[in-house]
């Protein structure tokens, strides 16, 4: 299960990860999306709660039997009962990386609604300094990705599982 800060590469590294150990792959902000038949912007635009509503509920439609590989968007870790499942789940990885790497990554990643504010550097950094505590809470292990490419990140990921492919 992969969580982390947007930005941080949870849906590259992700797909990797599937793609190599021909796991499942569940991404939550994907289930949200076809669950609604909306895009996650659209989603934001009835309402955060409205999402996080969703997002918990996509969480908890993910069954725990089999091994698989879990994507989850930035703020899971909002809620307590979410961090719950994470760990029932499986080992949570915490891809970490600088304010100032998730800072530059964003500038020139895909929309994202929580961003699309006057000043989004400003709300990127408000964001940054809330969650950093949830995210060290809720993980079993971190990784620094700030100077890695996805690939590296998968291997250590699979290192540290000890899982071969
Ligand atoms: C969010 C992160 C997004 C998506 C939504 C809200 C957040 O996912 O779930 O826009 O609250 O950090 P990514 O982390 O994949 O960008």
């Amino acid at each position: 299960m992969l969580i982390g800060f947007m930005g941080c590469g949870k849906s590259s590294v992700g797909r990797l990860l599937a793609r190599d150990l021909r796991w499942p792959r569940y991404d939550t902000d994907e289930l949200v999306a076809k669950e609604l038949a909306l895009s996650i912007p659209e989603i934001f635009a009835l309402g955060e709660e409205y999402f996080r509503e969703a997002e918990s509920a996509a969480l908890t439609s993910i069954g725990g039997t089999n091994p698989a590989v879990i994507v989850t968007g930035g703020g899971i870790v909002l809620r307590p009962e979410n961090v719950r499942r994470l760990h029932e789940l499986g080992t949570v990885i915490w891809l970490q990386a600088t304010h100032a790497v998730l800072q530059e990554r964003l500038a020139r990643g895909k929309y994202r609604p929580l961003l699309d504010t006057a000043d989004p550097a400003a709300t990127i950094a408000a964001l940054f300094a809330q969650r950093h505590a949830l995210y060290q809470e809720a993980a079993d292990l971190a990784i620094d990705t700030s100077a890695m490419s996805h690939q590296e990140v998968a291997q250590a990921i699979r290192h540290e599982l000890r899982i071969s492919c």
